[in-house]
């Protein structure tokens, strides 16, 4: 695939191609700029649009053997397609389904699609560092004993802070109970290629994988991948799962970028990997040098991520993150108490330790007294499913100023970005505690997203709930 949008757009550059197809802009900068330079479809560009498919599966077939799996398909929309193209494969509208809360936004929107019944598992938080772990495999047993019905166990692993869990048993979980595991590898996936990493979750068992190639692997951007081991699940019905609310006009640039990162991950993976987690134990062991800085590490955490904890220096996150902005060095996420930078194979330990020196300056221009992390809202809510989502979804709504919403039924989805999990889904209560935590992280900075009306002075209700 990478070399046939080397070919189309060498030939495009060349003026050899008049074409009488999309893109309407016909390969020419002269209109809108260079901005659509490189642009190639799929179907048209990298191939007649009678061929392509014979190209995309050949692209597909090797990443499927890349990651040991036998059913593979390449999203020009992010994992947040992947998420939803699993929920359309995984059950039957109405059927429950055993799902983190600590999901992203993308999947709850897939349970909407789906129509399915989320059974929330939720993660320990550590009150150490106020974040959560991953979700313990007793739990995800527990709650398949309570919901025999259930269609399967999707989870996010490693969690948005690198928290790792344990596949293999959560995989030995899911199939006790005659179930797929699905999980939402989005950051990981570079998982699977360096000993000292851990497998990713097709090795360790899981039935299907979604995850962002312009995350972890130098792709463009909203290119992902979903991969599956068909067996407990049928690849046809993943195929119309996935073309179900996939573009019919895939970007040829991000699918060949998909191929190409896919490329080098078989051929300079482990070399690659290696560098990144040298680059990221360096960093860790500089910056907890820093009097009062911490960063996760240990058993159950993602080697190759960085999570600084800054509750012991009393500095600002988002104080630190202006100050790296303005460096040019912007940040994944930022909230008072963590800072998440992306490290990737992109980087090499100079860079790395670039960003190490220039944070930890950071933290001495803003140091104050030490003080306890607090736990993110996107952490701590726990949910009462008053509705369905997909039922609260479609049902009429009303607007109403937040104070008098409490005790009534979410119709919007609300999370602070990032990380985008959901502090109210559509269906939930408004608690009191929830709507406390939503207007501690806007009073703290953070953007809330997806809310009608994100300064939160109302929100939208489901009529009659
Ligand atoms: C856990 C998780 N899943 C899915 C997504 C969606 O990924 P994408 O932006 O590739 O659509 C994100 C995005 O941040 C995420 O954090």
């Amino acid at each position: 695939m990478l070399d046939a949008w080397l070919r189309f757009t060498g030939e495009a550059d060349a003026g050899a191609l008049t074409p009488m197809c999309v893109p309407g802009h016909k390969q020419r900068y002269d209109l809108v700029g260079p901005v659509v330079a490189g642009d190639a479809p799929l179907y048209g560009g990298l191939d007649a649009i009678g061929h392509a498919d014979v190209l995309r599966q050949d692209a597909e077939r090797r990443a499927a053997q890349l990651w040991g799996a036998d059913w593979c398909r390449f999203s020009v929309a992010g994992s947040t397609h992947g998420n939803q193209a699993l929920a359309l494969a995984a059950g039957r509208p109405g059927q429950e389904i055993i799902v983190t809360r600590s999901l992203h936004r993308s999947l709850l929107l897939g349970l909407v699609l789906a129509g399915l019944r989320p059974v929330w598992v939720r993660p320990d938080v550590d009150p150490a560092t106020g974040l959560p772990g991953a979700v313990p495999v007793a739990t995800v047993r527990a709650a398949l004993a309570r919901h025999p019905g259930a269609c399967a166990v999707f989870l996010g692993d490693p969690s948005y802070v690198g928290a790792t869990g344990d596949l293999t048993a959560h995989a030995a979980a899911a199939h006790d109970a005659g179930v797929p595991l699905l999980v939402d590898a989005a950051w990981a996936a570079h998982l699977g290629f360096h000993p000292d990493l851990p497998p990713h979750a097709i090795a360790a068992g899981a039935d299907a994988m979604v995850t962002s190639a312009h995350k972890a692997l130098p792709a463009y951007t909203q290119g992902a991948l979903v991969l599956a081991r068909t067996g407990r699940l049928d690849a046809a019905r993943l195929d119309r799962a996935f073309e179900a609310t996939h573009t019919t006009s895939p970007a040829g640039a991000i699918m060949a970028s998909i191929d190409a990162a896919r490329a080098l991950l078989a051929q300079r993976g482990q070399d690659l990997c290696g560098r990144l987690l040298r680059s990221v134990a360096a960093a860790r062991d500089s910056l907890r040098q820093v009097p009062g800085l911490d960063v996760l590490d240990g058993p159950g955490v993602e080697p190759a991520k960085l999570v600084v904890l800054l509750a012991g220096t009393g500095a600002n996150g988002r104080a630190i993150e202006r100050d790296l902005i303005g460096l040019g060095m912007p940040v994944e996420m930022a909230d008072r108490d963590t800072i998440v930078p992306v490290v990737t194979l992109a980087d090499d330990s100079a860079t790395v330790a670039r960003f190490a020196a220039a944070l930890a300056a950071a933290v001495e221009r803003h140091r104050g007294p030490p003080r306890r992390p607090v736990p993110a809202a996107a952490w701590t809510v726990a949910p009462q499913q008053a509705l369905p989502p997909r039922e609260a979804f479609f049902l009429p709504n009303e607007t109403l100023p937040a104070d008098a919403a409490v005790g009534r039924v979410s119709a919007e989805l609300v999370a602070p970005y990032p990380p985008g999990i959901p502090v109210l889904a559509p269906g939930e209560i408004i608690t009191a505690a929830a709507l406390d935590a939503l207007r501690g992280a806007l009073a703290d900075g953070s953007r809330i997203a997806y809310a009608a009306d994100p300064s939160l002075a109302t929100l939208q209700v489901v009529c009659g709930h």
